[in-house]
């Protein structure tokens, strides 16, 4: 049982003694409720607001306060003073460390985990690239912060399923085919990958300046592929794999893998429900003769959403709905979230508008989980410009640079390569989860692998030190610790965060947003680091170094589960 728990109790049976056969006094559940962690330490560790039971008791805060408080005489548990209106908590802090050590260690790894999702799917879309196009920064956020989702979700007892809603559709591929089949070389496109699409589709654009009918070509090879032709999807779909063969580097540096690759292409035969469920319903119009859904602008500001082009084409929005109706009855999901930058925010509300418009009522599970910009090195990214930085090479850089800090900070590590790319790549997801996710992020090497400050490698290096703390106490004898060694302030900060971690998983959940817990994470560190420097550990007395021990284990089990819980590893040397 934790301390709330216990606290709610004790207040319960208070109650109860004060105000025998009272009327509608609360449960242990509703006290449990009302408690409340006070803004001021000096107000306690928590706070019963008496003004709850006025009513019931007729009689004011203060009085029923100072009743509660001379009826409460626990002392192993806690001091309650009364102070105006609320009935305040001091923890026996010896009591506090021991309890709270006690469910941080019972739980191991699981601590903070939850079961309140089982039963339930959360669908994720994310990182979603698109075909013939290099992996660049601009899906940074997304691939990152689906991942994190994905594990927290997961965490909390959710089924997840994982999907990357390819970008495979689109004039431009009938533009890339016609390209290949005037100047394509099947071994270099097998070879380059990517690289020689790209190359081909530039080509193609210069070429179509000099002879505009290239452009009928590239359409008529665009038709192609929605009448299924033979020769054109097999080509489009070697351009798919080899797309995909790209981005699995990435992925595999990233751990990440999907349940599911079906993206825009997959719903092109399943667009004619959404047509005909539309008209059903009255909700199409003819504008200029495209086919469009209103959306009432008046009130929702929303401009009408286009479903069919002058041409019978689909668009963006159409294969989205296609694809939410499909997801629906395939995994029944709780909420479908689409992890998308926040450029694409009218898009999202538009057809989400739609679909409720179509009367479904599950439209309000279907959330938009955006985000800001990304810059590099303060320059923004275009391709234009030349500023696009691929993934790949970002992720690899990030993997020497860390090397280089490894190999003069800690020259006799074992395995230097491995806790490179763990610090490395750590310190990229760190940077890209650390702040609010509306918030733009500017890209800067100096201070993503800074070991001091708010950083990936700071964390890491805490969760190392309390390995190495640990490492070296091994062989010492046990003892049975002395909880009252954790009486001090940094000790019981750092008790106090721990104890708070189940909540903060559970807001990140919430709020869609990893960067709860990676500040909760990096709270938790600089905690440690004070602790640390203010406490001797290993030449302490028996049961005050094994109080400590038990302490920094629990702190080191947390952070492990708070960086796994953002996507990253937790080296134990570094
Ligand atoms: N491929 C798109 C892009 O790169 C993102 C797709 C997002 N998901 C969706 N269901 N629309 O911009």
């Amino acid at each position: 049982m934790d301390m709330k728990q216990s606290l709610a109790q004790l207040i319960h049976e208070a109650i109860e003694d004060c105000y025998a056969g009272v009327d509608s006094l609360p449960s242990v559940e509703d006290i449990a409720g009302f408690l409340e962690i006070p803004p001021e330490k000096e107000m306690g560790d928590y706070a019963f607001p008496c003004f709850k039971l006025s009513r019931a008791l007729h009689m004011g805060p203060p009085q029923i306060a100072s009743t509660l408080a001379s009826a409460i005489s626990e002392p192993d548990l806690c001091e309650a003073k009364q102070q105006g209106g609320y009935l305040n908590f001091f923890f026996n802090r010896g009591n506090f460390a021991e309890q709270t050590l006690g469910v941080v260690l019972e739980a191991g790894e699981n601590y903070g985990a939850g079961e309140e999702g089982n039963g339930k799917t959360i669908c994720l879309d994310f990182s979603s690239i698109n075909i013939a196009k290099r992996f660049h920064i601009g899906h940074l956020s997304t691939t990152m912060m689906g991942q994190s989702l994905r594990r927290i979700f997961q965490f909390l007892g959710y089924k997840t399923v994982a999907i990357n809603y390819l970008g495979d559709w689109g004039t431009q591929f009938g533009k890339m085919l016609c390209a290949y089949k005037l100047w394509g070389n099947k071994e270099e496109v097998q070879n380059d990958g990517v690289d020689a699409l790209t190359r081909l589709y530039v080509k193609f654009h210069e070429e179509a300046e000099k002879d505009p009918s290239l452009e009928d070509e590239g359409r008529r090879w665009f038709k192609a592929i929605e009448d299924g032709n033979e020769e054109a999807l097999t080509l489009f779909s070697w351009f798919k794999e080899l797309t995909l063969r790209d981005a699995s580097r990435v992925y595999d540096m990233l751990g990440i893998t999907f349940d599911s690759y079906n993206g825009e292409a997959f719903f092109n035969d399943k667009m004619d429900r959404v047509i005909s469920e539309l008209k059903e319903k009255e909700l199409l119009t003819i504008s200029d003769g495209a086919s469009i859904v209103d959306l009432d602008e008046e009130e929702s500001g929303m401009p009408p959403c286009l479903i069919l082009k002058k041409d019978g084409a689909t668009l963006y929005s159409t294969r989205d709905i296609a694809a939410a109706l499909w997801r629906k009855d395939e995994y029944n999901f709780d909420k479908c979230l689409y992890i998308v930058a926040y450029q694409q925010d009218l898009h999202f509300r538009q057809w989400f508008k739609v679909v409720e418009k179509m009367g479904y009522e599950w439209s309000k599970d279907l959330v938009h989980v955006s985000f800001g910009m990304i810059s590099y090195e303060g320059a923004s990214l275009s391709t234009r410009k030349g500023h696009v930085v691929y993934l790949e090479d970002l992720l690899k850089g990030a993997k020497e640079k860390a090397l280089k800090i490894i190999e003069e900070k800690s020259p006799d590590l074992e395995n230097k390569e491995q806790v490179a790319a763990q610090v490395g790549i750590g310190a990229v997801i760190y940077a890209d989860l650390q702040n609010n996710r509306i918030k733009d992020i500017d890209f800067n090497w100096d201070r993503v692998l800074s070991f001091d400050g708010e950083t990936g490698p700071y964390v890491q290096y805490t969760h190392a030190r309390c390995s190495s703390v640990l490492r070296k106490a091994e062989g010492t004898e046990a003892a049975e610790a002395d909880f009252a060694a954790l009486e001090d302030d940094f000790a019981q900060e750092l008790l106090r965060q721990l104890s708070r971690f189940p909540q903060i998983v559970r807001e990140a959940a919430l709020r869609y947003e990893p960067s709860i817990i990676t500040r909760a994470v990096t709270e938790l560190c600089k905690a440690y680091n004070k602790f640390y420097y203010e406490n001797r550990i290993l030449d302490a007395p028996a049961g005050v170094r094994q109080a400590r021990l038990e302490l920094t284990k629990a702190v080191k089990q947390t952070i492990k589960t708070g960086l796994y819980l953002i996507g990253m590893e937790a080296p134990e040397r570094m």
